[in-house]
């Protein structure tokens, strides 16, 4: 049994009103399951809030699962316009991306809220994919290395070894994502090689191969299979070319 966990996220953002967003999501869902690609790729996709009720309810086959994009910091309450891990669980979705730089980075979301954020999907049963990036200044000085553990470190890292099992790990370079600039493969690696080394120190009796670490940034039909033969990348968390059936069909062959 191959033990490399493979993984295709669509991160579909604020794009798509619900109809075509349900039409988006059934062509995908009926693709996935009629194409000859790895059947061992797991798929998600990671719809709007106002989506994901109906989204859930509509996938026939089992290996599409949906994922909200964000959550509250907080269990319930008067925090207005917010929406609980309690309320994305009892929608049907499985899993919530957490601390995507444009959550960090436009709503100026910290490393204490995140860690909140990834508590309560745990508590109420949705699987975190925990988002993590530098941006091109702290590349630039080279401390990549240092931001990636410092954000894992204070709000992920923390987590029993049976719920980081069940989570996922993505690798955001902020200057990557929907700049149509992407890390090369060499760059990727490294920083996935690194993540993996961190969470092999911090969980010891956990087989650090089992952990999905996903690469996202500009990822597309035409520099994927690069990206994905790296030993230490496990799948993808796409934005735009997430958007059309094609593209990201083209991706999932591309494993
Ligand atoms: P992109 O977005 O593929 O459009 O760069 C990736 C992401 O933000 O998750």
């Amino acid at each position: 049994m191959e033990l490399k966990p493979k993984i295709l996220a669509g991160n579909w953002k604020m794009n798509t009103d619900l109809q075509e967003g349900m039409k988006l999501a059934s062509t995908i869902d009926k693709w996935v399951n009629g194409c000859t690609a790895d059947p061992h790729v797991r798929i998600i996709l990671a719809v709007p809030f106002t989506h994901l009720a109906e989204i859930t309810g509509l996938m026939d086959y089992r290996r599409v699962s949906v994922a909200a994009q964000n959550c509250a910091a907080f269990e319930k309450g008067a925090y207005t316009g917010e929406v609980s891990a309690a309320m994305i669980k009892s929608v049907g979705a499985h899993y919530c991306i957490i601390g995507h730089s444009e959550r960090r980075h436009v709503f100026n979301e910290k490393n204490e809220a995140l860690k909140a954020k990834v508590d309560l999907c745990l508590k109420h049963a949705v699987r975190p994919i925990f988002c993590c990036g530098e941006t091109l200044d702290e590349r630039k000085a080279g401390k990549q290395n240092e931001v990636i553990r410092e954000q894992l470190e204070t709000s992920f890292l923390h987590i029993a070894p049976e719920d980081l099992k069940r989570s996922i790990i993505a690798y955001e370079p902020v200057w990557a994502i929907g700049t149509g600039e992407t890390a090369s493969p060499e760059q990727a690696q490294q920083m996935h090689a690194f993540i993996r080394k961190l969470v092999a120190e911090k969980y010891e009796n956990l087989n650090a191969q089992e952990i999905p670490i996903l690469y996202g940034g500009s990822m597309k039909p035409d520099n994927a299979e690069d990206l994905l033969k790296q030993p230490d990348i496990n799948g993808g968390l796409v934005g735009g070319a997430s958007l059309k059936v094609e593209s990201f069909i083209d991706i999932l062959k591309a494993f």
